[in-house]
């Protein structure tokens, strides 16, 4: 209890905008403060509804907390493992080609998080912000990270993170006409947000205060939280902490198919096997 308090004070005292001035990466995390909000989700819900499209903030089971781990696959793996042994599942929304790291050679690791029951989840190939892409450019984008995820593992992914949380109605629109959002439970692309933040996407913020942060959930409303998996220190440091804790409030680790009580994949099939088109090369990427 000490410890839990001395880390809601090192919070308090460290804010989460103290960011550095330097950092692309944190640039560009600023940037989606901006753009949160373009669409008034609230407002826009049953208009996209209509559409067969789904924005989600929360999950909707009690008790349930579903870990998410944004751009990688990287670092991920020690998290992966440390929730699978908790008897809990994580979800993964991958990109295809971001800061050097390109997703065929992370095959390995990728198989590994989905072999588990891991979620894998689609964050878009070269972690651009939708809402600058042409229809052209959103759509190649998409096919990308579908092509790579069908080849590596065989599934046509069902759920969605925009960068940085940003989506307007011509880029929603662009994933409607993709197929995944004909007006049928199970073709529907789901567009997931978050309602926790770890914070981790700043520089500034420590391992101890993405925790400190975690310790604010109650127990048992749910909680879908967002993570980075291109920060070590959060496999390495922050979830150690956060997902035990979690289970010992009560909480049950779900994928966000499994708190929403959905599907995982829009599609399952076999995987191939590599060949020479497992490759990043000419393809748009994004280093920070
Ligand atoms: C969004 O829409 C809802 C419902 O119409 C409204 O209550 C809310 O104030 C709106 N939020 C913003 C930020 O405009
Ligand atoms: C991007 O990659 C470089 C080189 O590997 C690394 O030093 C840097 O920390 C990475 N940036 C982020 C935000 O992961
Ligand atoms: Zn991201």
């Amino acid at each position: 209890m000490l410890l839990r308090s001395l880390f809601l004070l090192a919070l308090a005292a460290l804010p989460l905008s103290s960011a550095g001035p330097s950092c692309a990466h944190h640039a560009l995390h600023t940037r989606r403060h901006r753009t949160l909000g373009r669409l008034n989700v609230t407002a826009h819900e049953q208009h996209l509804e209509a559409r067969g499209l789904k924005v989600v903030k929360s999950c909707a089971v009690p008790g349930s907390a579903a870990i998410t781990m944004d751009d990688g696959p990287l670092y991920g793996g020690p998290a992966a493992t440390l929730i699978q042994q908790l008897g809990g599942h994580a979800s993964f929304f991958v990109n295809g080609n971001l800061n050097g790291s390109c997703i065929y050679d992370q095959a390995d690791l990728l198989r590994q998080y989905y072999d588990a029951g891991h979620l894998i989840a689609a964050h878009t190939w070269s972690h651009t912000d939708i809402t600058t892409m042409t229809p052209a450019q959103l759509n190649a984008e998409l096919d990308l990270l579908e092509t790579a995820l069908q080849k590596i593992l065989g599934i046509k992914p069902k759920y969605f993170r925009p960068p940085y949380g940003a989506f307007d109605e011509a880029s929603l629109g662009i994933l409607e006409a993709r197929g995944y959002t004909v007006i049928l439970p199970i073709g529907r692309r789901t567009v997931v947000l978050w309602d926790f933040d770890s914070g981790d996407w700043n520089p500034t913020v420590e391992p101890e205060q993405s925790f400190a942060l975690s310790t604010t959930l109650n127990y048992p409303q749910p909680a879908l939280m967002i993570f980075h998996e291109n920060r070590e220190e959060t496999a390495t440091e922050v979830l150690p902490h956060v997902a035990p804790m979690l289970v010992s409030e009560g909480y049950k680790l779900k994928t966000v198919a499994e708190c929403l009580r959905a599907s995982p994949y829009q599609s399952v099939g076999k995987p191939s096997a590599r060949d020479a088109t497992w490759t990043c090369e000419g393809t748009p990427g994004t280093v920070w």
